[in-house]
């Protein structure tokens, strides 16, 4: 495997990081995950905005215009001839003698690029669905920022697998109100047939995924409700599902050890799931 660090391309075995990295040191880094299919990568506007905006949040530059940045994505995925994968992207406030604030002589910020293989996306969806447990969560204030600062997230993940759950789907403990997986984000359809995926603030991350099939709804004249809903009605709901990059549109047919509806993949998540495919194509 070969990956993209700092303006070289290396075997990834002999790609490696300053332990001063302040990605490395502080989680003081913004990443992007983006879905490679047929080649095509999947919402790539979408997510160098998104890039481009959590790094103005944390005061970091763009390493580089985006047009070369979009050419550095291809040929990562093109060195590592990969047709359906995971690019990954991660950029870092460089290398400096560790200090919490940044470093009073700036540096350059650090651009790593990798790729992976995964399995072609189904072509049907009912092998797809998965299990989610729901959790407090635990993270910090700014969730609409995709910082490398992920321990919350791997703490949920984990303790999601050890229950036989793919995704953790988190909730405010003042409120009760979810607010997302600990990697993707949350949809249900409620107790009453209506389709809901909570609003963007704050609290949870805009996920391009989201905004994408938000507009393929839109088109397609299926009506969505952008509100937020509660723990309880999560567990009344009739569906469930999770969206982002990794998943794009994945029923979630148990939550918490009980089934979603009558447990089987429901109307809507089929028809959302053959609606994403249709926009991947
Ligand atoms: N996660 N919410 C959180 C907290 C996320 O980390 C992600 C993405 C999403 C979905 O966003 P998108 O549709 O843009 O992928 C929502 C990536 C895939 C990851 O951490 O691997």
């Amino acid at each position: 495997r070969i990956a993209y660090v700092n303006g070289r391309y290396l075997p990834q075995r002999f790609a490696a990081v300053n332990i001063e990295d302040r990605g490395y040191q502080f989680g003081d880094g913004i990443y992007e995950v983006v879905h490679v299919h047929d080649g095509r990568l999947i919402d790539e506007d979408r997510h160098l905005d998104r890039l481009e905006r959590s790094l103005r949040e944390i005061r970091l530059p763009m390493p580089m215009p985006r047009a070369a940045l979009r050419l550095v994505l291809r040929e990562v995925a093109r060195r590592n001839r990969v047709a359906e994968g995971l690019l990954y992207m991660q950029v870092t406030r460089g290398v400096a003698r560790r200090d919490h604030a940044f470093p009073s002589k700036p540096v350059p910020p650090a651009l790593v690029v990798t790729i992976r293989r995964i399995p072609p996306y189904p072509t049907e969806v009912d092998s797809w669905a998965a299990a989610a447990i729901l959790m407090p969560d635990l993270r910090w204030a700014r969730r609409d920022i995709k910082s490398v600062n992920l321990l919350p997230n791997v703490l949920a993940r984990q303790a999601a697998k050890e229950r036989g759950a793919l995704e953790a789907v988190l909730y405010d403990e003042a409120t009760g109100i979810v607010t997302e997986g600990a990697a993707t984000n949350f949809w249900i359809v409620d107790e009453h047939g209506v389709l809901r995926t909570r609003h963007l603030d704050h609290a949870i991350l805009p996920g391009c995924t989201r905004g994408a099939l938000l507009a393929e709804l839109r088109e397609a004249g299926i009506p969505c409700e952008e509100r937020a809903f509660t723990v309880e009605e999560a567990r009344r709901a009739r569906e469930a599902f999770i969206t982002s990059a990794t998943s794009f549109v994945k029923p979630i047919t148990r939550l918490d050890g009980r089934p979603v509806g009558d447990g089987a993949v429901g109307p809507v998540a089929r028809r959302l799931f053959d609606l994403f495919a249709r926009h991947v194509k």
